[in-house]
């Protein structure tokens, strides 16, 4: 699989280069918690800034329906200001022409960043319209958001379509360093699923089940399961539509379930750890929160064999205290067998959250930006964003 890397862009100078990153950092009371997203997306702006390309940056945040003041781009144009250490101008997308005009006064070097693409309608479902007008501001597109490469969206696969396209710098690292595990991971292969976008995780495990020796399971997935096995879970959050295929997994012997549950109230308060054969929550302001200390014990009885181990998605609500136990257990875990013992892979908004709170970036093999990207990249390569940048007609 070869790239078509933006390296190999000639006569960039004067150019208007659409890039799509992921600026899709997590928040916390509407502010920005983390933001391994944004630095990592720097080389490939700097790279252009160097080069005199005229930098139209497009990203979305959260998943808004419409327009949400509280998802607004902004704040991060600012961040992306300090960090670049010059002006960036933040573009509202109610008019393309009004967008067109701003970008037209651009001087080579100059870098603007538009607002969260998810408030147009169709970006989402790639409607054509919506790629036209991204692709009619700019005259190549460079797509470096690798985490958002797995979402068949206007301005990514859409918008790739119709310009010259390139992969950005952390696009073609995130592709190289991830390939080394689809070749021939070594075994045994243990993966830590957890976190709650579980309408992305689930049909993903199918496909692991095939290549995996193990799936580790915490978070939403595994509320989801009890509650569709008739458990009383409270207030814990569940993907109901995916009940008849959580149930799908309940026999399967590579997927390694909680034995035990902490349940508690959502401020952390009345915090108790359950078997997983005791959870029945009746009080409608309790919920599952975090996987117990046995469960922790016994993921440790696979994450010390394993030669190969990928962890994304938290296991609990950690960001309330008792609640980090679960997360906070499991990145110690991986941190401590990566790079030596095991090849360490973890990725995705909130585990890269963890890992960083816990200070060990530097003690794991590769701590990809991809969450639900990542995972699809190394379960079966078919990703829209990846097909975008291989190399073909524009090399
Ligand atoms: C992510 O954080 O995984 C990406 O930015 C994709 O976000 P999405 O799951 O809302 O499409």
């Amino acid at each position: 699989m070869k790239v078509n890397s933006v390296i190999l862009a000639k006569n960039l100078k004067g150019k208007r280069v659409l890039v799509r990153v992921d600026f899709n950092v997590p928040l916390k009371n509407g502010k920005i918690n983390e933001s391994y997203k944004i630095t990592k997306s720097l080389p490939t702006i700097e790279f252009l800034i160097k080069k005199g390309a005229r930098v139209i940056l497009v990203s979305h945040l959260g998943r808004p329906i419409g327009v949400d003041k509280k998802l607004s781009l902004k704040p991060i144009s600012q961040i992306l200001e300090k960090k670049l250490k010059r002006k960036i101008k933040f573009l509202n997308i109610d008019s393309w022409k009004k967008i067109e005009a701003e970008i037209n006064k651009m001087k080579e070097g100059d870098v603007v960043l538009l607002e969260n693409i998810r408030f147009i309608k169709g970006e989402e479902d790639n409607k054509l319209i919506v790629a036209k007008n991204l692709s009619n501001l700019a005259d190549l597109f460079v797509l470096d958001g690798f985490a958002v490469a797995h979402r068949a969206a206007a301005s990514v696969s859409g918008v790739a379509k119709l310009l010259p396209t390139y992969a950005g710098l952390l696009m073609t690292e995130e592709i190289d360093g991830l390939l080394k595990l689809t070749v021939k991971p070594k075994k045994p292969f243990v993966v830590i699923l957890g976190g709650i976008k579980m309408e992305t995780k689930l049909p993903l495990l199918k496909k692991f089940l095939e290549k995996a020796d193990y799936i580790l399971l915490g978070g939403g997935l595994v509320n989801t399961y009890l509650w569709a096995k008739g458990v009383k879970v409270g207030s814990s959050i569940v993907e109901q539509s995916l009940k008849k295929e959580v149930l799908s997994y309940q026999n399967k012997k590579k997927i390694i379930w909680p034995v035990d549950l902490v349940v508690g109230e959502k401020n952390g308060k009345n915090a108790k750890v359950f078997k997983i054969d005791e959870i029945n929550i009746i009080n409608s302001k309790l919920a599952i929160y975090d996987v117990g200390p046995a469960t922790i014990n016994l993921f440790n009885k696979y994450i010390k064999r394993a030669k190969t181990l990928i962890w994304n998605g938290a296991m609990g609500y950690f960001e309330q205290h008792p609640y980090e136990f679960g997360s906070y257990s499991v990145g110690r875990l991986l941190a401590s067998r990566a790079k030596g013992k095991a090849f360490g892979v973890c990725g995705g908004g909130e585990t890269v959250e963890i890992i960083k709170k816990l200070k060990v970036t530097d003690d794991i093999d590769l701590v990809s930006t991809g969450g639900g990207a990542m995972l699809e990249f190394l379960s079966d390569n078919q990703l829209p964003g990846v097909k975008s940048v291989l190399k073909k007609k524009y090399n």
